[in-house]
């Protein structure tokens, strides 16, 4: 059931920084503007993003940031979508909002014909890795060592990578 205090909202320049705000307060890596302004810019560049802002009683308290992975000759990652971040602050966390972000992305998947979500993990981000298994994610358990290049690392640096099947 769809809970009337949660609500998503597209992200504009105007709403930008809460995006920004949630992400840099919430995530141990330290994102550059260029990372959020994709959002709003995507198309330029060629990519295409997939983002929202939660806001829960009308206060903006989540948000994720998805790329659709095209089928590229010898790419990195699988084609697919591919969740670069997802957060809810820690005082709204439990109440639905994460998973109405994640229904999201399942939506945008659907629409582009995609049938993987994806999404790297640091291996000892215990929380997360809970709640995308949770969420229907499995994790092979193969470890990409170094995947993060933190600077001043609270997290380790090796993730895994995690996908969900979409129908
Ligand atoms: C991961 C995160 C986005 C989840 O958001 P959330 O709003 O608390 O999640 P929800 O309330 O929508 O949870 C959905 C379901 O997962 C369950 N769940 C929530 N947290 C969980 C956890 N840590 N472990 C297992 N299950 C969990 C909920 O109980 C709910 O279950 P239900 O469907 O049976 O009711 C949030 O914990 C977060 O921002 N973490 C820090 C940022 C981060 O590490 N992001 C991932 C890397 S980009």
């Amino acid at each position: 059931m769809t809970n009337k205090l949660i609500t998503l909202d597209t992200v504009y320049n105007s709403n930008i920084g809460s995006m920004e705000k949630i992400i840099n307060c919430t995530l141990p890596v330290r994102y550059p503007h260029k990372f959020f302004q994709e959002v709003t810019s995507g198309s330029k560049d060629g990519n295409v993003y997939f983002s929202k802002l939660a806001y829960f009683n009308d206060v903006a308290v989540g948000t994720v940031k998805a790329k659709l992975i095209h089928n590229q000759k010898g790419g990195v990652l699988p084609q697919g979508v591919y969740i670069e971040v997802i957060a809810v602050l820690e005082n709204y966390r439990q109440k639905g909002i994460g998973r109405e972000l994640l229904a999201y992305i399942e939506r945008e998947c659907k629409s582009h014909f995609q049938h993987e979500i994806l999404v790297h993990i640091s291996v000892d981000n215990n929380n997360a890795l809970q709640w995308y298994e949770k969420n229907g994610f499995q994790n092979d358990g193969i470890i990409l060592k170094n995947y993060y290049q933190y600077s001043n690392a609270q997290i380790s640096s090796d993730a895994y990578i995690l996908k969900k099947y979409i129908p």
